[in-house]
């Protein structure tokens, strides 16, 4: 067939060692064995059309059906969906290594917590700055971000914890939402600590979020999300908040079970949450009542290592049990610096026992339903945005294998080309 009899399209991606996706056959997230269940192919080649994928398959099929003005040749290379990160604290101010630093000096972070440090020295350094200010800090962080591969992020407030300061933050989350080709997902986090002025009056706070805050910021935030644990919020101050936001028409997150067993999982089950994350110490009833409930574990294998806790979520029982497993960084300036999904990755297969297959799921397709937006992106199939992630290595188990290592060389987003090494 000569040029003539070739579809026009905007651009090619061609020649690639190896593509490797997990396949959304169904408009759901993949559980059980079909979380590890990942398309592989070989010699692969991408048509894209109006920033989605319109056909994917051999190159030389591709190249035979199809012409561009652009056209990229990545031989020796592989193509992943673009990163899905659907659990970071993106937007604050400051820094803590300071308690980084008593932490390894064996300081507990619960302890640190409990006693108004953590997050609270956080939301001090993060009221200082202007909208204008954080904007410019997040900008940076989110292009680290890209540079690691990943091109979907959901971003929480929680270092405001006044009807002013959070309002402040979702504005800067919605801001750079607009001026980002990177697909952002606002939560707003007003329930992460009872802040200082309110250290006495914890009813005050929760009022506070549940009658003033809820109402009046819902065209900044999808989601809401609430820090349930000890030395954060109670079970019962929990599903009054979640309760609320559910009738406001949120959609709903839980940081369930981290620190101590608390039936978070329960909790997050019960009220239809989307997902529930952290997860480290939840219960067999937990998992049981997640996996029928269908909610989504994200788990935050990077968290953990920081932490420098030996024990890390149960990532097999929730394969096992049917419950679809996510990871995200949970990058914040207190418990997870780590910002590149590929550590998470990593982590979770040398300390969760997942396999590669299971965690390039987890941190695409997986993530993606965990933010409400597994139907538009996630996997690399026709009808889906093209959000392609490129890594110099012959095979996507390289992201994991070389621990530590960036492969990222180039990262298309809805087609275009928004970083390149
Ligand atoms: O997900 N657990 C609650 N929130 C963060 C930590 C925030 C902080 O310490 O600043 C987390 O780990
Ligand atoms: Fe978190």
């Amino acid at each position: 067939m000569g040029e003539a009899g070739k579809d026009a399209v905007d651009v090619l991606l061609l020649d690639f060692e190896e593509i490797a996706t997990p396949i959304d056959l169904k408009g759901s997230p993949l559980a059980g064995e079909e979380q590890g269940r990942i398309r592989v192919i070989k010699d692969g080649g991408i048509a894209i059309k109006n920033g989605k994928i319109i056909d994917i398959g051999r190159s030389d099929d591709i190249k035979r059906s199809y012409k561009a003005d652009r056209e990229f040749v990545f031989e020796g290379k592989t193509a992943i969906p673009g990163l899905v990160d659907p659990h970071t604290h993106l937007v604050y101010g400051g820094c803590r290594h300071s308690e980084f630093e008593l932490r390894l000096e064996g300081v507990p972070y619960i302890e640190i917590l409990k006693t108004g440090g953590g997050i609270n020295d956080t939301v001090k350094q993060t009221r200082e700055l202007s909208e204008a200010e954080l904007l410019e800090l997040a900008r940076k962080r989110l292009q680290i971000a890209v540079a690691h591969g990943t091109t979907t992020v959901e971003i929480k407030s929680g270092y405001g914890l006044s009807y002013e300061h959070e309002l402040k933050l979702l504005k800067v989350i919605n801001a750079l939402a607009m001026e980002t080709s990177v697909t952002v997902v606002p939560t707003f986090l007003g329930a992460h600590a009872i802040p200082p002025e309110f250290k006495d009056d914890r009813e005050g706070y929760i009022s506070l979020i549940i009658d003033r805050m809820l109402p009046d910021f819902k065209a900044l935030a999808e989601f809401v999300d609430v820090f349930m644990d000890e030395g954060a919020f109670t079970a019962e101050e929990t599903e009054r908040i979640l309760g609320r936001a559910s009738e406001l028409g949120y959609k709903l997150k839980l940081h369930a079970d981290e620190l101590a067993p608390g039936g978070g999982a329960e909790l997050a089950a019960k009220l239809g949450a989307v997902s529930a994350d952290h997860l480290v110490k939840v219960s067999e009833n937990g998992i049981k009542e997640m996996a029928e409930a269908g909610t989504i574990a994200v788990l935050l294998p990077a968290t953990t290592f920081m932490l420098r806790h030996r024990v890390y979520a149960p990532a097999r029982k929730f394969i096992e049990a049917g419950v679809p497993v996510a990871l995200a960084t949970d990058h914040n300036p207190g418990t997870s610096p780590v910002i590149s999904q590929a550590i998470s990755m990593g982590l979770a297969t040398m300390m969760m026992d997942m396999s590669p297959s299971e965690a390039l799921t987890a941190a695409t397709l997986n993530a993606a339903y965990a933010i409400g937006k597994g139907r538009e992106l996630g996997s690399l199939q026709t009808g889906k945005l093209a959000d392609i992630t490129v890594i110099d290595a012959h095979s996507y188990i390289h992201t994991v294998y070389e621990f530590g290592r960036n492969l990222t060389v180039a990262v298309f987003k809805k087609g275009e080309l928004i970083y390149e090494a």
